[in-house]
């Protein structure tokens, strides 16, 4: 094993003497999953995706959701059996040990933090193109980075230093807000596919696949199927914020395993639907760029007051995403800072509001940064890039304690463990591979910095290296 590991026997006393109240079943788990799942990936990524797979990024939504279908159900195994916060990291440190925990916490704010910046520039797309259809028109300086002319993305850096400052005055998104936000979201896209299937044309599904399948180099972007799925995974994932909710489950066994799989199944259908309805509708050609594709199809079939509903639903329920996805990096940040891993100063919590100020303000303001500078598919294949590297490690999770422990009471028994732990890591790997190269040396670096933070700090202050050294 590659350094010392969490033993699950402290895990579990650990969380037994703070035990969080058992509140919640299946249908509030599937309404956080859609919640956190359902955002700029289907909203924006669409078009994305239809530019590198043309008409084929249906099956690019199918193949994301079969991968992350299988991670899904690691996780709802593993998070049944360390029900504790961190997910990811925290299963690896008991099945794999520091070393290999500390690249996926590394990665894991990689995810999260990238996230929130992508959903923001998604949310800023929607409420510009929103602004702008009603005859108003901003300063194109102050709408995209230097990548596009500009010099910022305004509303991108406005949004996410706005939902900082939620979290940092304690804010947590109370589960009728997410349930009233998952409707918004719903009803906007039910309303999308019902304006835009009646206008399905055949040829514009031809030729299906005109980059093929797998993920090539064309004109230096990569093209094909693959390389549509490596970006469109983006629209799936979230579905790990129900694994974090495993100790309020009220009976974890059954109503996390509906809630996860449930949640991406529904979203996994709505997707595709949302994909055939726009691309039947418009060329790929046209969906391709667009900042908010969506509306962009529903003003082409000259539905104008659709596309400002959609544009709305987008600007209201957008923000509860990144405010999800912030909370998890605080939470990952939190726990590595107690485990001595990062400075403990920086989990440093606020007496009055309960929250990790400092960590909040450093990602909060990390984040509106990058949203205010880079263009929002380099952002969303970064943050990928470092879940997929989760998603890995959690299905070798779930095979080494199979195999390690397999008396252990499992709330939730994955089915095949053995080739659903496999699947996930091989179909994980494929997606990474499928990115593109300069993505992969961005996240070889960040993974570079993060080893180098371990070496010269982590190894030697965490309490678990501590512990061994002692023993
Ligand atoms: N799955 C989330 C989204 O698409 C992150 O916005």
């Amino acid at each position: 094993m590659l350094g010392p590991r969490k033993s699950l026997t402290d895990l579990t006393q650990r969380t037994s003497g703070h035990a969080l109240a058992k509140t919640l079943s299946w249908p509030h788990l599937i309404a956080l999953g859609v919640g956190a799942i359902v955002g700029t990936g289907i909203y924006t990524l669409t078009g994305v995706g239809a530019e590198r797979a043309g008409p084929a990024v249906i099956l690019a939504f199918a193949i994301a959701g079969a991968v992350c279908a299988c991670a899904a159900l690691a996780y709802a195994e593993m998070a049944t059996l360390i029900p504790a916060a961190g997910s990811a990291y925290t299963f690896s440190y008991v099945a794999l040990g520091e070393q290999l925990a500390w690249i996926v916490g590394w990665s894991l704010i990689l995810e999260y933090s990238l996230a929130c910046s992508t959903v923001a520039v998604g949310w800023s797309g929607y409420l510009v193109g929103w602004i702008e259809s009603a005859g108003i028109h901003l300063p194109h300086m102050l709408l995209v980075g230097p990548h596009g002319g500009g010099l910022v993305n305004l509303p991108a850096v406005l949004v996410a230093l706005g939902v900082m400052g939620l979290l940092v005055a304690g804010t947590r998104e109370s589960a009728t807000l997410n349930i009233v936000l998952v409707i918004i979201k719903l009803v906007a896209l039910s309303i999308f596919v019902i304006m835009a299937l009646p206008a399905f044309q055949g040829h514009n599904l031809h030729p299906f696949m005109p980059y093929g399948f797998g993920s090539t180099e064309i004109g230096g972007e990569k093209r094909g199927v693959m390389a549509a799925a490596a970006i469109v995974f983006f629209a799936f994932y979230g579905f790990d914020a129900v694994a974090t909710s495993a100790e309020e489950a009220k009976n974890p066994g059954r109503d996390l395993t509906i809630g996860i799989v449930g949640s991406m199944l529904v979203c996994t259908l709505i997707y595709m639907a949302v994909a055939i309805s726009a691309i039947g509708a418009l060329p790929f050609q046209q969906l391709a760029n667009s900042p908010e594709p969506l509306a962009l199809v529903l003003r082409s079939l000259g539905q104008p007051m659709a596309a400002h509903l959609i544009a709305l639903a987008a600007v209201i329920a957008l923000p509860s995403v990144i405010l999800v996805m912030m909370y998890g990096q605080s939470r990952v940040f939190f726990v590595m800072a107690r485990d001595g891993l990062l400075p403990r100063a920086l989990a440093t919590i606020s007496p009055r509001t309960g929250a990790p100020v400092r960590i909040t303000l450093l990602t909060g303001i990390s984040i509106a940064i990058v949203a205010g500078i880079f263009r929002l598919d380099e952002i969303a294949e970064l943050a990928n890039a470092g879940t997929l590297i989760a998603f890995m490690a959690v299905g070798a999770c779930l095979m080494v304690l199979r195999r390690r422990a397999p008396e252990l009471p499992r709330l939730f028994r994955c089915p095949q463990p053995m080739l659903v732990g496999t699947l996930t890591i091989l179909g994980c790997a494929y997606l990474l591979l499928s990115l593109p190269s300069a993505t992969l040396v961005r996240f070889a670096a960040w993974n570079g910095l993060g080893l180098a933070f371990y070496l010269l700090y982590g190894r030697r202050h965490s309490d678990a290296g501590r512990a061994e050294r002692q023993a």
